[in-house]
């Protein structure tokens, strides 16, 4: 289908000139073209010129965007969306004053999940993420990277990879599946855990490699989870089985993890709640993306991540939901938005810029999606909103109107 969407009052481009990535000011600067009209041949953008400007045959649908404004869609760079059962109990006792990790210590956490999760047949699963993602395109999300990790066997694992690639063909949604094997050390392997990082190295990294379950390899380097030496272990493996890396870092507490990530050229670091000078000087230097994950923050009353900081130093920032039962029960992008305004100090311009083309970056992705120029692919949302600061601005409404996924105009 060939589509015109035509009336636009404000296409928020989130151009970065053929750049592929935001830093520093540039996070200000959304490319935004008032009166617009964006024609989307076979999924891919081929113009953008003023409203009305663009004539068409019969065979194009012309959409008219009847004076609303239009976005990207959202890249949800971060999120452990395949998982059973929910964790509302855990949200009651931090209500009471438990926190996270006295939480994880008394039988819940991870592992608990990891129960429900192994109890569970991939068909529940598929299931359960078909509809959380269903309700993320509600929300204007149109790519998801889903991270395994509540298997934590090769069994589970692969169970767990085998959804989200089953998920990455049948979904509307754009799907990058990332190996999180190493996100807590499984219960059989409590009194040695050095197993468990052998099992990961020698059987299910190569298994998942060699059938592409997986883009990405990701690892919780955290106390009590994976340290400095297993974490650079089980990276190092990954990438010499091809796969690209990222961590969850400096999230509880801080050992060095950040450097870690960019010592082994990570596409991205995650969390960086804790995140100290050292590892703000280690990513100056460096490729590795910051994504920042203001849900969890919300969610578990922790401090945020330094994104006025990271942002000011020119360190390229990208925003992600980390939709998961424990840390951060929410899979909207806007809400992200609000909170990374209201808590963290980042301008409207930046939390968008950061939740769409700085995202795709974070996959790999720049190159093809999160943002609207000629040559990407058509992902588009329109929004029944006055201008693109009331998207973040009016929270917890879902103001989207249109979801258009590769050309398509999605019912939803
Ligand atoms: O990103 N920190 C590690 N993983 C998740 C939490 C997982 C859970 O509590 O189930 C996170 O916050
Ligand atoms: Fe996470």
């Amino acid at each position: 289908m060939n589509l015109l969407i035509d009336n636009i009052k404000e296409l928020v481009t989130v151009s970065t000139k053929g750049k592929g990535i935001k830093v520093g000011k540039e996070m200000r600067e959304l490319g935004i073209i008032e009166n617009a009209s964006l024609l989307i041949e076979d999924g891919i953008i081929k113009k953008i010129a003023d409203a009305g400007k663009i004539k068409v045959n019969d065979e194009v649908y012309v959409l008219n965007a009847d004076g609303k404004i239009v976005l990207p869609g959202f890249v949800d760079s971060h999120t452990h969306l395949v998982f059973a059962g929910s964790r509302e109990n855990e949200f009651g006792l931090r209500a009471e004053g438990k926190t996270y990790q006295e939480i994880a210590k008394s039988g819940g956490g991870i592992l608990s999940t990891v129960n429900k999760t192994r109890e569970a047949s991939k068909k529940e699963l598929f299931k359960l993420a078909e509809r959380r993602l269903n309700k993320m395109l509600k929300l204007g999300t149109t790519t998801v990277e889903i991270k395994s990790g509540y298997g934590l066997s090769a069994e589970s694992e692969i169970k767990i990879l085998d959804v989200i690639n089953q998920l990455k063909r049948e979904h509307y949604t754009t799907i990058v599946p990332t190996f999180l094997g190493a996100h807590a050390i499984p219960i059989e392997f409590k009194n040695n855990p050095d197993e468990y990082v052998e099992l990961i190295c020698n059987y299910i990294l190569p298994h998942v490699a060699k059938n592409k379950l997986a883009e990405f390899c990701d690892i919780f380097c955290e106390n009590g989870y994976f340290d400095l030496t297993q974490s650079e272990k089980i990276l190092s493996k990954a990438i010499n089985c091809g796969l690209k890396i990222k961590l969850h870092a400096d999230q509880l507490s801080n050992f060095g993890a950040t450097e870690l990530g960019v010592k082994l050229n990570a596409t991205s670091v995650d969390h960086l709640e804790l995140l100290n000078e050292k590892g703000i000087e280690a990513l100056k230097n460096s490729k590795t993306i910051a994504t920042i994950l203001p849900g969890s923050s919300f969610f578990l009353n922790h401090k945020y991540a330094p994104a006025r900081s990271l942002i000011d130093k020119n360190i390229p920032v990208a925003i992600a939901t980390d939709f998961n039962p424990g840390t951060a029960m929410c899979y909207s992008m806007p809400m992200m938005l609000t909170i990374a305004c209201t808590q963290m100090k980042m301008r409207i311009e930046e939390a968008i810029s950061a939740s769409t083309i700085n995202g795709a970056a974070a996959l790999g992705l720049q190159n093809k999606i999160g943002s609207l120029e000629v040559g990407k692919v058509g992902d588009v949302i329109i929004f029944d909103v006055p201008n693109y600061k009331y998207i973040p601005y009016h929270f917890s409404e879902n103001f989207v109107k249109h979801v258009i996924k590769e050309g398509v105009l999605l019912e939803l």
